[in-house]
């Protein structure tokens, strides 16, 4: 496996596996590894003759108040861990590879990255999508790999694809939890240990609306108070959105139809987490 930093040799590596006709896996990624990670790259190794991570904490993602500078970074260990699960090439590129001065363009993102998070965070998924179209075309990929976990990003990406034409398939894969449920993210090395074992609320909100709806709830709004009364039960958790959508255009939903997405946000301390799950009534 060969970890590489600059574009021209990302290129250079992808173009020699297209050239040998195998098929160009992609795992875009900020880094700081965990099992979420590894399953995505996983998948890819399976489905994909050739496969890139990338590894970038990208800039533009980030708002005035977020995470960018505390964000964890751990090449060394990432690299390591892509080699283990068969990698092919490592993309870690700094900022100035990707937005050297004179950079100007941007994905201007529609509907969808205005709602839920990005009505949380202004501008964030006019970053994420900028950065996926760019390494886009930088790795060329015939298939990226996107988690469930990142509901939102998943459909953004989607729609991107879609609007814009790349030949890329977007390929879901589930979330990878940790054993009391918490969604895996590179996030979690914040929490303190009290808030750590407060945020396994989250997913027992999203459990709690899946037995309410299998008991037949149909009541959007009845479902929301059910998870925010029990979110705002844990002391060290504060509600930054409880939202029951549908799962194309992630709008608000008033009854519970065929199928619906639950996202929550919330805080421990200092920390944002996001979870999300999709229900399939009568499955
Ligand atoms: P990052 O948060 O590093 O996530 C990289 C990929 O891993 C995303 O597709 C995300 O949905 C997936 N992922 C994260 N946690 C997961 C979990 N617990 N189970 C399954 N998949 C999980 O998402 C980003 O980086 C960035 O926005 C990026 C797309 C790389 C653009 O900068």
């Amino acid at each position: 496996m060969r970890t590489v930093e600059t574009i021209a040799e990302a290129r250079q590596a992808v173009g020699q596996a297209r050239a040998e006709g195998k098929t160009i896996g992609f795992v875009p990624t900020m880094g700081a590894f965990h099992a979420g990670h590894l399953a995505l790259m996983r998948k890819a190794r399976r489905e994909c003759g050739f496969v890139v991570v990338s590894v970038f904490v990208n800039p533009t993602q980030f708002g005035p108040c977020d995470d960018f500078e505390r964000y964890p970074r751990d090449l060394k260990a990432d690299a390591e861990m892509a080699k283990a699960e068969g990698m092919d090439l490592v993309f870690a590129p700094s900022a100035a590879e990707l937005y050297p001065e004179g950079f100007e363009t941007y994905v201007e993102v529609g509907k969808l990255g205005q709602i839920l998070e990005g009505a949380s965070r202004p501008g964030h998924f006019r970053g994420v999508a900028t950065v996926v179209a760019k390494l886009f075309g930088i790795v060329s990929p015939d298939r990226a790999y996107f988690g469930m976990k990142d509901y939102q990003q998943f459909k953004l990406i989607q729609e991107m694809v879609r609007d814009l034409d790349f030949a890329v398939e977007i390929v879901p894969c589930a979330t990878v939890r940790e054993p009391d449920g918490l969604a895996m993210s590179s996030r979690n090395t914040y929490l303190s240990k009290d808030e750590r074992a407060a945020a396994a609320v989250l997913r027992r909100a999203l459990k709690l609306a899946q037995e309410r709806v299998r008991a037949g709830e149909r009541d959007a709004e009845a479902l929301r108070m059910e998870m925010r009364r029990l979110i705002e039960s844990e002391p060290l958790a504060r509600v930054d959105y409880v939202a029951v959508v549908d799962p194309e255009t992630l709008e608000a939903v008033e009854r519970v139809g065929d199928s619906v997405v639950i996202a929550l946000a919330a805080r421990f301390g200092n920390t944002r987490l996001i979870d999300n799950t999709l229900i399939q009534v009568g499955r």
